[in-house]
Order: structure tokens, then sequence, then C-alpha cells
């Protein structure tokens, strides 16, 4: 990226600073707090990762809102709000698994116009400014070409939440699995997100995720050529109800499968 804005910068500095955070507690874990069930983890890193964040974007920036996960929203009279997951993929954390992000992301009025999503374990470093392409490690990205869905490599995740949606989820794995070369649980969105943008996957979708782990990385491969919309193509929602990020080649054909009649119930319609 030629010129790198102000806010990019900042962000490149404080992802690193929050990165080095993560790796410091990393394969050294001494204490894991449930969340909402025994299977939605926090921990130190967690907390401290979005502490970090939280302070310099304040200190920084005192007048702009802050959606983070693991703390009430500060919302304020301002055209920017900052959306952070501190880290995503905790569960990889938690088991010694160098699955795990920073994600952040700037959205100015209702447009996200920054995002960054740094994997400290692998040095890998991806981001994003409105209409000026997507970089990981300041090289220019951009997603496959595969045309067919026998030629692809997919990405998808569960929620925490066990329900009628969550038993039904299989049943797309499946039908994905049969038209595939596979698909992939990595267990952090914004990662799956970046990898669709660099080419690693060929597609992502998911449901029941949150602005946070969704908004940045929706930037990244937006700007690296992906098409990202809901999953019947209409424009996506940014609370992270349902994604689907594509290449752009496969959208329709994932779309197909997505929007069967049996998957209604994705959309709250029964
Ligand atoms: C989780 C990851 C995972 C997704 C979960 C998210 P967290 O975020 O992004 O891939 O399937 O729904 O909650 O809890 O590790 O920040
Ligand atoms: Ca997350
Ligand atoms: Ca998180």
């Amino acid at each position: 990226m030629k010129n790198k804005s102000e806010f990019l910068s900042f962000t490149l500095d404080l992802a690193k600073k929050t990165g080095d955070i993560q790796l410091s507690y990393f394969g050294n874990i001494s204490s894991i707090e449930r969340k909402s069930s025994n299977i939605d983890l926090l921990t130190k890193a967690d907390i401290e990762s979005e502490k970090l964040i939280i302070s310099k974007i304040k200190e920084q920036y005192p007048n702009h809102s802050i959606i983070s996960e693991e703390t009430e929203s500060n919302l304020k009279d301002s055209k920017y709000t900052w959306i952070i997951d501190p880290l995503d993929g905790t569960t990889n954390f938690a088991h010694n698994l160098p699955i795990f992000a920073v994600s952040i992301a700037l959205m100015k009025e209702d447009k996200i116009i920054m995002g960054v999503v740094y994997n400290p374990a692998a040095n890998k470093c991806f981001y994003a400014e409105l209409n000026e392409g997507a970089y990981l490690n300041n090289r220019l990205i951009q997603p496959s070409s595969a045309e067919k869905l026998s030629d692809c490599l997919l990405a998808t995740g569960f929620p925490y939440l066990h329900d009628k949606k969550y038993d039904l989820s299989f049943q797309i794995f499946k039908d994905f699995y049969d038209k595939t070369r596979g698909l992939r649980r990595l267990g952090a969105a914004a990662l799956d997100l970046c990898f669709v943008a660099m080419g690693r996957f060929d597609g992502f979708y998911e449901y029941n995720l949150k602005t946070w782990d969704i908004c940045a990385g929706a930037l990244i491969a937006s700007e690296a050529g992906c098409t990202v919309s809901d999953w019947n193509g209409k424009k996506f929602p940014k609370d992270g109800s349902r994604i689907l990020c594509t290449n752009s080649k496969i959208h329709d054909s994932m779309m197909k499968v997505l929007t069967k009649p049996e998957y209604k119930i994705y959309f709250n319609l029964s």
C-alpha cells in the first residue's frame, strides 16, 4: 500500500503489540474461565489484549465509539466506531493451537473503512483500507480462481449455542462435503475470511457469528476481490448472523446450497 492512513498505521502497531501479549501467554496458560458454557472460553490473554487495545484507542481517539467482545460497548456521538475481537480463536489458543488472531476494524458511519487481522503465532498480518486493496505482510493478496465446487476447499464454523440450527448445520456441512474437496473448521472466523482473501480457501460460510468476528476480515476479503454477502446474496448482515465469502466464482453455487428450502430456518423463517 503506497500511503497508509494514520488509522491503519496506528492499528498495525497496536495489533503487533497485542500479538506480543498473546505470545507471552501462548503455551503457558494458567487459568481459563467459562463464559456462556463449558466450551465458550475466556483466558487472561483475551482480557489483557482487550485492555491494551481499548486503552490505546481511548488515548488516541477519545471521541470514537468502541464495540469490543469482552466489554460493554462504549458508544459516543461520533462518526467512527472501532470493532474489536481482541483474540479470535480462544479455544485454539487455550489448546496451544497457533490459529488465533487479533481482529480490529474501523467503521465510519455504516461503512467499514479499515480492517487488521493479525495472527501472531505465524507473524501474518492481513490488512485493508476501503478501495486500497488487501495485503498480507505488505504484499497484495487475491482470492483463488477455482470455478467449480469440485475443485474447492471450503471453511466453516459452528457456534457455541447448540440449538435446532446447530443440528441442521451438519446437514449443510455434508451437502458441501459431498460436492467439494473438503471443508475445514479452523476455529477462528477472522482468519477463515483472510484465508479466502489470500486463496487458501475458496469459500467460507458461517452463521451466528458476532460483528467483531467478521468486520475486519470481511473488508480484507472484499478488498482482495472476494464477494462477501448474506447466504442469499444480499448485503451481509454486519451483526454476523450469516456470512458467505467466496472467490466470487463459486458464489452462486454456494448460495444455491445455502438457500435450499430446508435451510430457511437460518433466515428465521419457519
Ligand atoms: C469464535 C471463532 C470461531 C467461531 C465462533 C466464534 P472466539 O470466536 O471465530 O471460529 O466459530 O462462533 O465465537 O470466541 O474464539 O473469539
Ligand atoms: Ca471471535
Ligand atoms: Ca474473542
